[in-house]
C-alpha cells in the first residue's frame, strides 16, 4: 500500500469515527455549507429553522439527560442510539440522524452517483432508477415522522429502509450510508403538505460523493 493509499486511509477512518467520538457535553456542529447553499431545492429558512431550533433542541435535551445521569456521560452517541430510555434514545437519534443529513447534502446538481457506489447500486437494485424508485417509495410510505435509508447490510449488500422517530439502523447492525428526513420540518414551508415534491427534488441535492466514500 503506498502513502498516499495509507493517508486516504486514515483520512476514511477519522471520517467514519466523527460520530462515535462525541461525547457528553454533546455540542452542535456548524452546517457544512451555507444556509442558503441547497437552495432552491431546500429553502435558507427551512434550514435555519431545521439546524439551529430543531437539531439544536436534540442536543439541549440530550446534554439535560445526560446532566440527570452520570452514566450516560461517559457512553458515545452512538451507544445511546439503543437506550431503552425513550428521551435518551430521541435526543441521540435526533443529534446524530441531523449530523448524518447535512452531510448526505450538497449544492444542487454538482453531485453525481458514479464508480463502485454505482456498481453497488446496480447489483442490489437492478438499476439507479429502480433504486430511486424504492427509495422514494420508502420515503413516502414512512407514516408520520421518520427517515427512509440506503444501508449496507451486515454481509456487505445494500438495502432500503425506513424508520419512524429519530431511529436509527445502527442499533440493528446496519451501517447507514443515505438518509432523507421526512419529518415535517424538513420540508414543510417550502413544499406544504406535499412530501412527495419534497423527496422527489431532493435527489438534486444528494452527495453522492459523501455516500460513497461511506460505502468504502
Ligand atoms: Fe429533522
Amino acid at each position: 500500500m503506498s502513502y498516499s493509499e495509507i493517508c486516504d486511509k486514515l483520512i476514511h477512518i477519522l471520517i467514519k469515527s466523527k460520530f462515535m467520538i462525541k461525547t457528553f457535553p454533546f455540542t452542535l456542529d456548524s452546517l457544512p455549507y451555507a444556509y442558503d447553499a441547497l437552495e432552491p431545492v431546500i429553502d435558507k429558512e427551512t434550514m435555519e429553522i431545521h439546524h439551529d431550533k430543531h437539531h439544536q433542541a436534540y442536543t439541549d435535551n440530550l446534554n439535560k439527560a445526560a446532566e440527570a445521569n452520570v452514566e450516560l456521560q461517559t457512553k458515545g452517541l452512538e451507544d445511546l442510539l439503543g437506550s431503552g430510555v425513550p428521551v435518551v434514545k430521541n435526543n441521540a437519534g435526533g443529534v446524530w440522524n441531523h449530523d448524518f443529513f447535512w452531510e448526505s447534502m450538497t449544492t444542487p446538481g454538482v453531485s453525481q452517483i458514479e464508480n463502485s457506489l454505482k456498481v453497488e447500486i446496480e447489483k442490489a437494485f437492478a438499476s439507479v432508477e429502480e433504486f430511486m424508485s424504492k427509495f422514494e417509495a420508502a420515503a413516502m410510505g414512512r407514516f408520520g415522522s421518520g427517515w427512509a435509508w440506503l444501508v449496507k447490510n451486515k454481509v456487505g449488500g445494500l438495502e432500503i429502509m425506513s424508520t419512524a422517530n429519530q431511529d436509527n439502523p445502527l442499533v440493528d447492525g446496519l451501517t447507514p450510508l443515505l438518509a432523507i428526513d421526512v419529518w415535517e420540518h424538513a420540508y414543510y414551508l417550502k413544499y406544504k403538505n406535499k412530501r412527495v415534491d419534497y423527496v422527489k427534488a431532493w435527489w438534486q441535492v444528494v452527495n453522492w460523493d459523501k455516500v460513497e466514500e461511506r460505502l468504502l
